[in-house]
Parts: C-alpha cells; structure tokens; sequence
C-alpha cells in the first residue's frame, strides 16, 4: 500500500516520535511476518500511516519479558526513584507537546486545541502519580492477640494488562500506565487500532526519560485472537480496559479463569438535567462542555438531556445559537472547532439515532445531517421533543448528537436518568441546595457534575457503578488498582 506521509508529520519538531512498530523487550521492532495494518485520517478517510500488526507468539513473548522486567523494576527502584522517573517522563512529555498533539490530531480527528488540552490533561495523570508513587502508605495494626503486631505491605502486583480506546489516545495510556509504573509494576499495552500512534510517541518518551524498557512493551495488533493472550496469560495479574461494557463483559469473563484483578471503564448513558431553578446559560455552556468535547465521542458525555418543561424553550433555543458558532473542519486548521467522528460506523449511529427520533415524532432543532466533506463528518445536532421510546434514549450515540427530553418533577426525572443499565457521570443544574445533595445521592452515577460540564481531573476518582464498570482511575485510590496490600502478623514480640 502506498502511503503519502502528510506534511504535518514531516513538519514536526521531532519526526522520530512517529513511529509504527511495536516496543518489546526493551526495543523498537517489527513482527516477523512483517505484517501491517493501516491507520486512517478521520478527516480525509486517507491513510495516515502503517503500523506493525503483532502475532500471538509476539504477545506471548512481550508477557514473558515484561515479567523479567517486572522483577527487576520492582525490586531494584524505591519508591522515590520511580516517582522521579515519572517526573522525568511528565517533562518530556511537556516539552514535546506540540508534536503529540499534531500526530493525535491526525489520527484521531480532534481539533488541534483539544489536543493540546487531552496532552496537559494525559500529562496531568503522570505528574500526579510522580507524586503518589512515594505515599503508598501500609499499616500498622492493633493485634487482638496479646504480643503479636499487625501491619501491611502495599505491593506492586505484578504485570498489567493496558487495553486503551481511541477516543482519549494519550490520556487514556497515562491514566492507566502511571500509577502502574509508579506502583513497581512492569505493563503490557495493547494501543487502539485506530490510533496507535500518540501511544508509541509516549512511549518513546518514556524510555527517554529512563523508564526501564522492559516494563513497558507496547504491542499493536488488529488480531482479536491475539490480544485474547492478554487476558488469559497467567503471568498477568491485573488487566486494565477502557471500552464498550459488551468488550469489557467478555474480557472480565476470560480473566476470571486465573482470577485477575480487573477495572473496566465501561459504556456510558449520561443523564444531563436542568432544573426550572438553574441558570440556563451556565447550563448551555456545560451541556457544550461534555456533549460536543471530542465530537460527542466520550463515555462520560451527555447522552440524554432532560430539560424541565417550564425552561426548555429557552435552553433549547440557546443551545441551538451555542452549536451554530461551532466550525466542523479539518483539526490542524486553526478556525476549527469541531473535528470528524473516527470512523464511518460513527457517522452511521449518528443518522441512525437521527432517523429512528424523527420517524417517532422528535424535530430536528439545528444539524441533521452528513456535511459535503470527504472524511467521516456529521454535524452538530439538536433534537426538541425526544420521548423514551427513541434509541436515543437507551443506547449511547458516541456522537455530536443532543436529543432533549422535557420533564415536570424531579422524582420523574430521577426515575428516568436512572432507567439504564449504565452509570458512568451523571450531570444536573441547580440553585437549590437540598436538592442539590438530594439528586446528587440518587443518581445512580459513579461521578456527577452539578451546575458544570467538566467533570475529569487527575485529582478526581474516575469510574462508574452499575454496568459502567469496576474500579477508579485517577486520584488517590488509582494507584490501588495497580497493588495488593500483603498482611503480616508477627507473633510475640511485643511484651505485654
Ligand atoms: C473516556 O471517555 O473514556 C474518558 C473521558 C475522560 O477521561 O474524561
């Protein structure tokens, strides 16, 4: 196949970060059937690049060399040492931001000032497990037999499995591979398909900044079977996936085997409700916030948004001004500020959500429909008078798609927010503070936004309840995920 590098990728500050092999064994390297597969420009449709494409027998080996990486990490480093190797890690990544954020760009589809703003935010997870990776406290216990001490140990549990999407084709590595490495632990990851690239650039900065090789491989492939080795190797202790529930249902299932530790970041269906008592413009800019971030394609955007009857002409027809500014566009073009969805199968939900509403009755505010553009765009859209008997309803657009239900009563619309089998973040907008503590306890989310839109920060636990997922990224239980406390009772040695 032939591939016409883009001039973005010529023009970067440092070429030698684009790169489409895998990392095993502490080098850059290429399978040995020398397959390939490509990786697509969702704002053109053309090939972006190749990218080696990893045998089972290449996993495999990657599983064996993390595991001697991983006892030699985690024995020969302090706990100081690595929280320094992450700070190092967290500067170059700084320093080389511009470059990360042109490739993620151009693989992804994302405006470049998102990009920009998703390498601060990957960057953010590093910087925080630098410093966590120190204050990995155990205890010490007050034993109920006479003489004896108690205390605990946190280890590192050995090697992970990193599973990550496109949608977040940094944030989604660091949040996961930081407060691995910060714990002792050596991590096999295996990159989205659709966006590899950003992955392996971090990586490669990461070996610069002195992260021993050999606890990190990177192991791209489009082979299922393949990357099954992931999660039924016994050397892995914990695998870590971000994803659909049914993909996360069927992993958990395989790790299950050998009883591996698992966080599954799931599916979500976010309720996002305004109250009659909420300011509606800090409404309308969070529900641009966390509906149209990333072209509507994150777990935690507004799904559903349910508007009290007695304010929704109003907050529709501000929504409405608010979408029209938005610029659908190439993302390296500075006027931009709406990207492509990254496939075509999202441009198919999209019109698919979009037909099922109107055929039921739902009326089309703003957007609708696919723009003249070559690459995989649709636009912005608003829908008024959505019911639950829509698809929009019950099933995630993963789209710049925002249907508006109205409600009367706020037992009505909690009832409804929490008609779904999902629970990732929930949003509502109120002035009024004992429902803000009332609706806030009943929906059933791990992570609510009350009277804002952005809801993800490194300090903040990430994760959902229901069939959302198991498990918190982020914040001072992330690194958890990633270690078994070990109990020690001493016997008699205390004298009473
Ligand atoms: C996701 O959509 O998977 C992550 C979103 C976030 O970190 O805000």
């Amino acid at each position: 196949m032939t591939v016409f590098t883009p001039e973005a990728i010529k023009a970067l500050n440092d070429p030698s970060l684009f790169i489409g092999k895998g990392f095993i064994g502490g080098e850059w390297t290429v399978p040995s059937s020398g397959k390939e597969f490509p990786v697509y420009e969702p704002s053109s449709g053309t090939v972006l690049g190749m990218v080696s494409d990893f045998g089972l027998a290449d996993f495999k080996r990657a599983v064996a060399d993390a595991e001697t990486g991983f006892q030699k990490y985690s024995t020969s480093t302090t706990a100081a040492q690595r929280g320094q190797l992450l700070r190092n890690w967290f500067n170059l990544i700084m320093a080389n931001a511009d470059d990360i954020a042109t490739i993620l760009t151009l693989e992804n589809g994302k405006t470049f000032a998102e990009a920009k703003g998703e390498v601060s935010y990957a960057a953010s997870f590093v910087s925080w497990f630098a410093e966590e990776a120190p204050r990995s406290y155990g205890d010490v216990i007050p034993s109920s037999t006479h003489g004896n001490l108690v205390m605990t140990y946190k280890q590192p549990i050995g090697v992970c499995a990193i599973i990550t999407p496109w949608n977040f084709p940094a944030a989604m590595i660091t949040r996961k591979i930081a407060p691995a490495l910060g714990a002792g632990c050596a991590v096999v990851i295996k990159p989205p398909s659709e966006t590899p690239f950003t992955c392996m650039a971090l990586i490669e900065l990461a070996v610069r900044a002195g992260l021993p090789g050999s606890c990190m491989q990177a192991v791209p492939t489009k082979d299922r079977n393949a990357a099954t080795e992931l999660v039924t190797n016994p050397i892995i202790k914990k695998v870590s996936f971000t994803g659909s529930t049914s993909v996360g249902k069927h992993l958990s299932k395989l790790a299950m085997d050998t009883m591996k530790k698992v966080s599954m970041e799931l599916g979500g269906n976010a309720p996002f409700i305004v109250f009659e008592d909420a300011d509606i413009d800090t409404a309308v800019d969070g529900a641009m916030a966390c509906k149209f971030r990333c072209s509507g394609q994150t777990c935690v955007c507004a799904n559903r948004l349910y508007v009290h009857e007695a304010v929704a002409d109003e907050f529709t027809a501000k929504l409405v001004l608010a979408v029209n500014r938005l610029k659908l566009g190439y993302g390296l073009d500075p006027e931009t500020t709406q990207g492509p969805l990254v496939n075509r199968g999202g441009v198919e939900k999209m019109t698919a959500h979009i037909e099922d509403a109107v055929s039921k009755g739902a009326k089309i505010e703003t957007g609708g429909r696919k723009p003249a553009l070559p690459g995989f765009f649709h636009e912005p859209t608003v829908l008024s008078g959505v019911t639950s008997a829509m698809a929009v309803a019950t099933d995630e657009t993963f789209g710049p798609l925002a249907p508006i239900f109205t409600f009367s009563t706020e037992e009505e619309v909690v009832a409804l927010a929490n008609n779904t089998e999902f629970g990732l973040a929930g949003y509502f907008y109120s002035k009024d503070v004992a429902r803000v503590i009332r609706v806030s306890r009943a929906i059933e989310c791990g992570m609510v936004g009350v009277n804002t839109g952005k809801i993800s920060a490194a300090e903040a636990p990430f994760g959902g309840v229901k069939e959302s997922g198991v498990g918190r990224e982020g914040s001072k239980y992330g690194m958890a995920e990633y270690e078994t406390i070990k109990t020690v009772t001493i016997g008699s040695v205390l004298q009473v």
